[in-house]
């Protein structure tokens, strides 16, 4: 399958100096679920923000669809990948719930009833409907993240990119969140989710990218998760299923279970 998104040796420095970006490589293929994970300043919102224009490439190249992204076709890269920002105080900054979702539809120039149409979805996919009247600095901070989402899910991007998604949701709002990322991908769209939470990680991706100091210190599927020295080297921990499995050595596994649910068929496996 096709890259949809493609990272060659992307160099980024902040106007202070600081070197966020060193080398960075990374491909993503088209349709599939991956997750980012890496420390704290590992370089991942720096990265995130380079794959819809709002940093530009100045050593290195990234690609969007096969085109290299420019200042010449930001806006247009803008319609096709969706950033989900890390802090949604960033992102929501309307007067009402309902005018921060729209914001998008109304400058992508669609008509009223799509706009109408598109947020109404998109609140309803994050249960936020009801605060549809309400001003976002009146919210709290997990309800300002469910509209930034919303913001994003209304554009309708073909790849979907959300910074810690989960941060500040609760339970029942993770595994909500979990629902639409899938649903969105069963749809055909690219999502990809940098998150430090590597249960999430290994429940729910299907590509791994590992950064750490700017450079990418592994790629692969989930499996990744198990590797020692990706996760010491990453100053990650193991997925809480594969911590158990890692204490059952007598069981002798050809591989560790990293989701409830391989670890729920090891067991049945071996009691019946
Ligand atoms: N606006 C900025 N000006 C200067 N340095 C910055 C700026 N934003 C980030 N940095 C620095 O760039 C590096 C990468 O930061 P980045 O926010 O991309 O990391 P991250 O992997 O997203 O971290 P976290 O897990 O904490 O979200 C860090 O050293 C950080 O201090
Ligand atoms: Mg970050």
């Amino acid at each position: 399958m096709a890259n949809v998104i493609e990272v060659e040796n992307l160099y980024f420095e902040y106007k202070d100096g600081t070197r966020a970006l060193c080398g960075l490589n990374l491909a993503v293929e088209e349709g599939v679920k991956a997750a980012l994970l890496g420390p704290n300043g590992a370089g991942k919102s720096t990265l995130l923000m380079h794959l819809n224009g709002i940093h530009l490439a100045r050593k290195g190249k990234v690609r969007v669809m096969e085109q290299e992204v420019t200042a010449k076709n930001e806006k247009w890269v803008r319609t096709v990948v969706g950033l989900v920002f890390q802090d949604p105080d960033d992102q929501v900054f309307s007067s009402t719930v309902w005018e921060d979702v729209a914001f998008g539809p109304t400058n992508m120039g669609l008509a009223l009833s799509e706009i109408t149409d598109r947020v109404e979805k998109a609140l309803k996919a994050v249960r936020m409907l009801d605060y549809k009247d309400k001003p976002p600095y009146h919210l709290s901070y997990g309800q300002k993240k469910r509209v930034a989402i919303a913001g994003v899910l209304a554009m309708s991007p073909q790849v979907i990119v959300l910074d810690e998604p989960a941060a500040y949701l609760d339970p029942q709002g993770k595994m909500e969140l979990v629902e639409i990322l899938d649903e969105l991908n069963r749809k055909g769209n690219t999502v990809i989710v940098a998150t430090h939470d590597v249960d999430l990680a290994a429940e729910w991706a299907e590509q791994v990218v590992v950064i750490k100091n700017g450079r990418t210190l592994a790629q692969g599927g989930a499996s990744l998760l198990a590797e020692e020295s990706v996760i010491v080297e990453a100053g990650l921990c193991f997925p809480v299923v594969a911590r158990i499995f890692q204490q059952l050595p007598e069981l002798d596994l050809t591989h560790t279970p990293l989701t409830v649910a391989e670890a729920v068929a090891v067991i049945r496996e071996r009691i019946k």
